[in-house]
C-alpha cells in the first residue's frame, strides 16, 4: 500500500544531484591527474573561514574532504569571529600571491564586523573560485569567459542534462541574490532562454511561475512554492536549504527543507530536484571543476 502511494504520488524524474556531481567528480580527478602527470601543476584550493557558524563548518569540512579526494591540494585556514578585517585582506593577498594556491574560497556570511564586498574584491579574479567578483560577474553579464557561481552553474549543468537544449524556453528564478539569483539569470540567458526574475516584492508570483517551463528557487523560504505555482511536466530546481523543527521525528529534531513543497509539486513537475542530494553536492562539485580551470588558466593549459 505504502509503495502504491508513492508509486502514485510522484510523477516527476527526480533528479539525483548526487549520482551527477560524483560523475563530475570523477571528470575532475581525471582532469587533475592530467595536470599533475603531463604538466606537473597540482590544482591547490584555499578556504577561508572566519568565525564559527556550524553550518558554515560542515560546508567547509565537507569541501576540504572532497577537495583532496580528487586528488588536489587543500588549504583551510581558520580565523576567530573578532580577526580585524585587515588581517583577513592580509591573508588573500599572501594567498593571491601563492603559485600553489589555484582557487581561494572565502566562506560567506562573513562577521558583521567586515565588508564583504570588500573583501570578495580582494581576491585576484582569476583565483575566484565562487566567482563572486566584479570581474567575474561583468564577464559573465558580458558573455566572457571568466569564473561562473557554483550553485547556478550546478542548476544550469542539471538542467542542461535533463532537458538538453534550453534555447526558448521561459525560465522563471525565484530570488535575486548575487550568489544564486542574478548569475543563474544571467546563465540562462546565455543558455537563450526567456528570463524572468521574481522576488519578495513580486506581486502574484504565482500567475509568473504557472507560464514557466523551468523553476529555479533560491529565496530561502521553506516549502514557498506549491503545487499550484507549477505548470504541469515544468522543471524545478530548488536551491533552498532550511533547516525547520521535525518534531514527528522525536522532540528537539529537526529536518532540511527546501524552498518548494516536493511532495506536492512532484506530482505535477516533469523533472524536480530534491532536498538535500539535489543543488547540494552539485555546488561543490562546480567548485572543484573552477578549480581545475583555474589551474589550467594561471598555467596556460588547454585541457
Ligand atoms: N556560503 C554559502 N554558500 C556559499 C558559496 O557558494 N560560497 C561561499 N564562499 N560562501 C557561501
Amino acid at each position: 500500500m505504502a509503495i502504491e502511494q508513492s508509486k502514485e504520488s510522484t510523477n516527476a524524474a527526480i533528479i539525483d544531484g548526487k549520482a551527477f556531481a560524483l560523475s563530475v567528480r570523477s571528470d575532475v580527478t581525471k582532469d587533475v591527474g592530467i595536470l599533475k602527470t603531463q604538466h606537473n601543476v597540482t590544482p591547490g584550493l584555499a578556504v577561508v573561514i572566519v568565525g564559527a557558524d556550524p553550518a558554515s563548518q560542515i560546508y567547509v569540512r565537507s569541501k576540504v574532504k572532497l577537495t583532496t579526494e580528487v586528488g588536489m591540494n587543500s588549504y583551510h585556514f581558520e580565523m576567530p569571529a573578532d580577526t580585524p578585517e585587515a588581517s583577513l585582506l592580509e591573508k588573500i593577498s599572501d594567498l593571491n600571491k601563492d603559485p600553489k594556491v589555484h582557487g581561494i574560497l572565502v566562506q560567506l556570511p562573513l562577521p558583521k564586523h567586515m565588508n564583504e564586498a570588500k573583501v570578495i574584491e580582494a581576491i585576484t579574479p582569476s583565483k575566484d573560485v565562487d566567482g563572486f567578483h566584479v570581474i567575474n560577474s561583468g564577464l559573465l553579464a558580458t558573455g566572457g569567459q571568466g569564473m561562473v557561481p557554483c550553485t547556478p552553474l550546478g542548476c544550469l549543468m542539471m538542467l542542461q542534462n535533463t532537458l538538453g537544449d534550453l534555447s526558448g524556453k521561459h525560465a522563471v528564478v525565484i530570488g535575486r541574490s548575487n550568489i544564486v539569483g542574478k548569475p543563474m539569470a544571467q546563465l540562462l540567458l546565455n543558455a537563450n532562454c526567456t528570463v524572468t526574475i521574481t522576488h519578495s516584492r513580486t506581486q502574484n508570483i504565482a500567475k509568473i511561475t504557472r507560464e514557466a517551463d523551468i523553476i529555479v528557487a533560491a529565496v530561502g523560504v521553506p516549502e514557498m512554492v506549491k503545487v499550484d505555482w507549477v505548470k504541469e511536466g515544468a522543471t524545478v530546481i530548488d536551491v533552498g536549504m532550511n533547516r525547520l523543527e521535525a518534531p514527528e521525528k522525536g522532540p528537539g529534531k529537526t529536518r532540511l527543507a527546501g524552498d518548494v513543497d516536493f511532495s506536492s509539486v512532484a506530482k505535477k513537475a516533469g523533472a524536480i530536484t530534491p532536498v538535500p542530494g539535489g543543488v547540494g553536492p552539485m555546488t561543490i562539485a562546480c567548485l572543484l571543476k573552477n578549480t581545475v580551470t583555474a589551474a589550467c588558466y594561471q598555467n596556460n593549459i588547454s585541457l
